[in-house]
């Protein structure tokens, strides 16, 4: 694996890379979380794929230039990552939860960069008025009081209750990232996904082959509305995975990535 610095509208972006040959995959992390989300894939995927796993905007190592960003503006700042880094032939993109909103939005914006789409543990609908109100008392909650709540509000729904007892090095591991995570980036990626787009009414036209990940104890974006989202985009496919809860690439990540490498092959 290799870290890039890569200058992303003006901001300093650090990019993990893997792999040389294959189609490329482009790794877009949830929240508040960084590229380490997906190290399984990163180490796992490098012999079927090339594999790009940005850190978004004011997240992991990468810089922010301060202003509020949206989903639909990270979809334009992976679109304008791609380009910094030449990478000509469409790709695969794959999200997970708010990765996957900024997915939606980036088949919406930026469709012919695409050649497929692999979306995981994520929703389509925007939120209700309580959740996005819920959103906004946290960004400002976390502004004025720093990020020390976050990590143990949010760490036990993230992981399914198997890989909680267990201790496993990705809870700890994904606590620390949290914890590392500016209270500005929290508070910024709670009000974007707040004004998120709904965008249910776009899955009955995505023409492209996508693979819809859920692990079966995902408490955040459950299995049961993931079902719904595959049912309705045409050319997609539902994996399920046993044993995972919202983190399933990390949870569960031999059988997630040899889904995906399945996928890789069918396409
Ligand atoms: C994520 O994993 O990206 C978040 O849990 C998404 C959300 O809060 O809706």
């Amino acid at each position: 694996m290799e870290h890039l610095q890569v200058e992303v509208q003006g901001e300093r972006w650090q990019v993990a890379t893997a792999g040389k040959e294959g189609p490329i995959l482009l790794l877009v992390h949830g929240f508040p979380l960084d590229h380490q989300m997906w190290k399984h894939q990163l180490a796992g995927l490098s012999s079927s794929a090339r594999l790009i796993a940005p850190d978004l905007s004011g997240f992991g190592k990468s810089e922010s230039n301060g202003t509020q960003f949206s989903m639909g503006s990270l979809a334009d700042q992976l679109d304008s990552l791609l380009n910094q880094m030449q990478v000509e032939q469409p790709v695969i993109y794959c999200g997970l939860s708010m990765g996957g909103y900024i997915g939606w939005q980036f088949w919406h914006q930026h469709r012919d960069r695409l050649s497929a789409m692999i979306m995981c543990d994520t929703r389509a609908a925007a939120d209700s008025p309580e959740v996005a109100r819920g959103r906004e008392m946290m960004a400002a909650r976390v502004r004025e009081e720093g990020n020390q709540f976050v990590a143990p509000s949010m760490v036990p729904k993230l992981f399914a209750p198997s890989t909680i007892d267990a201790a496993t090095e990705v809870v700890r591991e994904t606590e620390q990232v949290i914890n590392s995570t500016s209270a500005e980036a929290i508070a910024k990626g709670q009000l974007a996904m707040a004004a998120r787009s709904d965008a249910t009414g776009w899955l009955a036209k995505i023409d492209l082959p996508t693979l819809f990940v859920v692990g079966t104890e995902d408490a955040i974006t459950p299995a049961a509305e993931m079902m719904l989202v595959a049912n309705t985009v045409p050319n997609s496919q539902l994996c399920e995975l046993p044993h995972a809860g919202h983190m399933s690439p990390l949870e569960q990540p031999e059988a997630f990535n040899s889904r995906v490498i399945a996928f890789l092959d069918d396409r």
